[in-house]
């Protein structure tokens, strides 16, 4: 932390939003499901750290979720299988020290849900407890899982279609339910888990048409990801939007801006500046107060007086 940052939570806004002193209505679950009530759209968004989590929820964005997309975008694996509890609930708690206003959710990375419910449990309880989520987020059709997470009180966001976890067995990322069969069965699963508890519903990777029949069937706010406009909010990847990835984006994205550039740019300039002493410049410098730089001066001189005497 350099001289000039002030403590986390007392700052003044760094985006300088307007909103950033305002007073907040925390979102809660409840309150993502009379949004769909009311036809209003969620917006959500992933974060992973301090700065991004604060930008997101001073913009007023609904749900941030820390996704297990972490292991790609942040940590450089290829898939989101890698990324432990650990370093999940790391990423978390600093999103959570950032959030005011906004749902933070944390997605329960693969493996820690997979072995059995009672461990899926203990895993969740560790989000909430030691990370401060007010929901956990799971893969797939697991309504014994949702079921006991939400009678252990643990509010659920549950994930259906693409299910990135599920790549080996998909053998890739692929558009999910494509044909009637499998339209049914995503139906079904998505009616299944809400009947168990979850309170709202991510799409992923599904047909437009599939994901606007089972937001009209839900009680429950649906959320898509590549699943066309019709859900009853959005999410997108934080790097996808600001392209801080690497990688040619999916059909689904769009790109608000090119923080890469802006951040390659920059990085460029104060290397230049750097290899031509042109940073720091002399008001970029503490310096010593005249008193203590005469009192210096004359200690030099009487040393020279001395060695120039001997
Ligand atoms: O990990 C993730 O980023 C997700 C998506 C829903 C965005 O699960």
């Amino acid at each position: 932390m350099s001289f000039t940052s002030l403590p986390a939570g007392s700052s003044p806004s760094p985006s300088g939003s307007p909103f950033a002193d305002a007073p907040v209505t925390k979102v809660t679950m409840p309150a993502l499901s009379e949004m769909k009530r009311q036809g209003k759209p969620i917006s959500s968004l992933t974060a992973y750290d301090y700065s991004t989590s604060r930008l997101a929820d001073e913009a007023g964005i609904d749900l941030i979720l820390v996704g297990d997309s972490l292991a790609q975008v942040v940590l450089g694996h290829d898939n989101t299988l890698a990324v432990t509890v650990d370093e999940m609930l790391h990423h978390t708690r600093a999103v959570r020290r950032a959030v005011r206003r906004a749902l933070v959710v944390a997605d329960m990375p693969f493996g820690s849900y997979h072995a059995s419910v009672s461990e899926g449990v203990a895993n969740a309880i560790r989000f909430i407890k030691e990370a401060g989520a007010e929901a956990v987020k799971v893969e797939g059709p697991r309504v014994e899982l949702v079921r006991a997470l939400t009678e252990a009180e643990i509010p659920v966001v549950g994930h259906l279609g693409l299910t990135p976890q599920s790549v080996l067995r998909m053998g890739g990322y692929r558009v999910q339910a494509r044909t009637a069969e499998a339209v049914l069965r995503l139906k079904t699963d998505a009616i299944a888990l809400a009947d168990s508890g979850a309170g709202v519903i991510v799409l992923e990777g599904v047909p437009r048409e599939v994901a606007a029949a089972i937001t009209a069937e839900l009680p429950v706010p649906t959320i898509g990801i590549g699943a066309g406009p019709d859900c009853d909010g959005q999410i997108l990847v934080f790097h996808d939007l600001v392209n801080l990835t690497f990688a040619k984006p999916a059909k689904f994205v769009r790109r608000y801006g090119d923080a890469g550039a802006l951040i390659r740019t920059a990085i460029e300039h104060y290397r230049e500046d750097v290899e031509h002493r042109a940073f720091p410049s002399d008001e970029e410098s503490y310096h010593l107060a005249p008193a203590v730089r005469h009192a210096l001066d004359d200690m030099a001189e009487q040393k020279t007086g001395v060695l120039r005497k001997a």
